[in-house]
């Protein structure tokens, strides 16, 4: 997969979000691990649902918030797993949710509240929501190389060059 910005994209509506979701699962091959990042309620589980039509699962109505469980397992033409981590406050509740067997799995793993995520490195594919007002969002697709300099790992302290 080459590195970099695949794709972005504006819908204006839930409806939309979840098509172009389809679009992007009818194009996933397991393994892999597919990061959402965004606001609260920018559409993290809406995208989802259309990921997870795309992968083969027939409703969409199955797709819930796994807010509490923090885990959601569907069967589609793979394995997905649909991991929400808002909650998650220690490394041990990420032990607890068993998501390193999910990701040793053959499975498509989609991570709600992925800037959480410690091994952000292991990512596969990145999707940024970001809310425009109204029922309009931004989505953008990225590959791990791309990641927006906030989330990259800042240089050791001392390492750091001045170039000035
Ligand atoms: N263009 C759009 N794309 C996605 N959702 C939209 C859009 N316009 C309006 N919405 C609405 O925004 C809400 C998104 O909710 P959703 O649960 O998908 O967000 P979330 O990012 O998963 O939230 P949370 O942070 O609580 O997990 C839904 O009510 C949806 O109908
Ligand atoms: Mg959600």
């Amino acid at each position: 997969m080459p590195a970099g910005i695949i794709g972005e994209y504006e819908t204006s509506s839930a409806q939309e979000t979840i098509a172009l979701g389809k679009k992007l699962g009818s194009m996933l091959e397991p393994p892999l691990l597919v990061l959402l990042r965004g606001d609260l309620g920018t559409g993290k589980t809406t995208l989802t649902k259309g990921i997870v039509l795309g992968l083969g699962v027939k409703d969409e109505a199955e797709v819930s918030s796994p807010s509490f469980t923090l885990i959601n397992e569907y069967f589609g033409r793979c394995k997905i797993y649909h991991v929400d981590l808002y909650r998650l406050e220690t490394v041990r509740d990420l032990e607890s949710i068993g998501l390193e067997d999910a990701l040793r799995d053959r499975a498509v793993v989609i991570v709600e509240w992925g800037e959480k995520l410690e091994q952000l490195e292991e990512a596969d594919l990145i999707v940024d929501i970001i809310d425009l007002g109204d029922d309009k969002r931004k989505l953008v697709v990225l590959t791990q190389e791309s990641k927006p300099a906030q989330v990259k790992k800042r240089p050791k302290r001392g390492k750091r060059k001045n170039y000035s």
